[in-house]
């Protein structure tokens, strides 16, 4: 079965053509990164007018690269939630119109889902259950995937997702939007004990907060500016890096012990951090589990990973109308 997916949740204007859940035939993404970077972060109104802009042309070198006509596609799927909701309202307008055309199924697929997915095309061998830690700009969850389509998800972030805190640490830093990839670049050359940050203080085990740990940069910073010193850039990357490592990793690791899981994996923009990628490579051959990340290609926003879900959706029979309608937010395992 061959999907065509659509993703325009947030800054990326994506299409993708996978078969079967697992074969990317075709990956197209066009970012607008470049853009939001000015404003210091994305500004919805313009995400907007750029999908409506580039999602006739990202769609169509999708089918053109999987050597396809749209009339051997099997699916139409898109992200219908959660996202900015303009961004989002266009490739669900633009998914609806196509199927509706083309008069084939339409799938609407979770963007949350879609990165857990994003380990079903880097893990042919990848099957669930499996603990996941998904860590993206919004999110921040402990999830079991219990199978395709059912999650349980035992923490989460009480205020900021961990990819919020980078960005927001990185553009205290003098980085610009998105700043987490360039934090995690130059950290390699930075000492990670150098400059003390809190670990915050939860009374449930699998949660985590990130806005204590922001705030104590921010200090730092206007703190050293203000005696006329100047924070060691490198040195607060390593710090940081390794700070969010230690929360992250610590609860999860905490959450696979406690249920027994030895098949854990990492999912969202934040599983590219290399940090946690070798936090977690460590700690699994250490422990015996099996560790799944997803490529670094596949960590972002794509459309390869909404394909990759919207099979399994389909398979379960979780298809949508002509009522569909684009979401804000959404719990990971509420349905359309
Ligand atoms: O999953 P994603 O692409 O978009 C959302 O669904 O939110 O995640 C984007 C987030 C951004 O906050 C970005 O700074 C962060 O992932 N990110 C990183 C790295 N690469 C991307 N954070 C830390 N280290 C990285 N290497
Ligand atoms: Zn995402």
């Amino acid at each position: 079965m061959r999907i065509l997916s659509i993703e325009s949740s947030c800054d990326e204007t994506a299409a993708a053509v996978v078969e079967d859940g697992r074969k990317v035939l075709s990956s197209v993404v066009y970012t607008q990164i470049e853009e939001h970077r000015k404003y210091g972060g994305v500004v919805p109104e313009i995400a907007s007018r750029r999908h409506v802009e580039h999602m006739v042309d990202v769609v169509e070198e999708a089918i053109r690269q999987a050597s396809m006509t749209k009339e051997e596609l099997d699916a139409i799927a898109v992200t219908a939630a959660p996202g900015l909701i303009g961004a989002v309202l266009v490739g669900v307008n633009f998914a609806k119109g196509l199927a509706l055309s083309l008069g084939k199924p339409l799938i609407p697929v979770h963007h949350i889902r879609g990165h857990v997915a994003a380990n079903y095309l880097t893990h042919p061998e990848l099957t669930p259950p499996f603990l996941c830690l998904i860590v993206s700009g919004g999110h921040s969850h402990i999830a079991q995937v219990l199978d395709y389509t059912h999650y349980h998800i035992i923490g989460r972030t009480r205020d900021d997702a961990a990819g919020e805190a980078f960005d927001k640490a990185a553009r205290c830093l003098g980085f610009p939007y998105p700043g987490g990839v360039e934090l995690d670049r130059i950290s390699h050359e930075g000492d990670p004990h150098r400059y003390q940050l809190p670990t915050p203080k939860i009374d449930t085990p699998y949660d985590f907060s990130f806005s204590g740990l922001k705030t104590a940069v921010v200090n730092m910073t206007h703190n050293a500016q203000q005696k006329g010193e100047t924070i060691d850039v490198k040195d607060m990357a390593a710090s940081f890096c390794c700070k969010v490592t230690d929360i992250l990793w610590g609860r999860f690791e905490k959450a696979a012990e406690d249920l027994g899981a030895t098949s854990v994996a990492l999912a969202g923009g934040v599983s590219a951090n290399s940090w946690l990628r070798a936090r977690a490579q460590e700690r699994c051959a250490q422990k015996g589990w099996k560790l799944y990340l997803p490529e670094l290609k596949l960590c972002g926003d794509n459309a390869a990973m909404i394909g990759s879900q919207a099979y399994y959706e389909f398979q379960a029979g979780n298809l949508a109308g002509m009522d569909l309608n684009g979401r804000p937010y959404m719990e990971l395992d509420d349905h359309f």
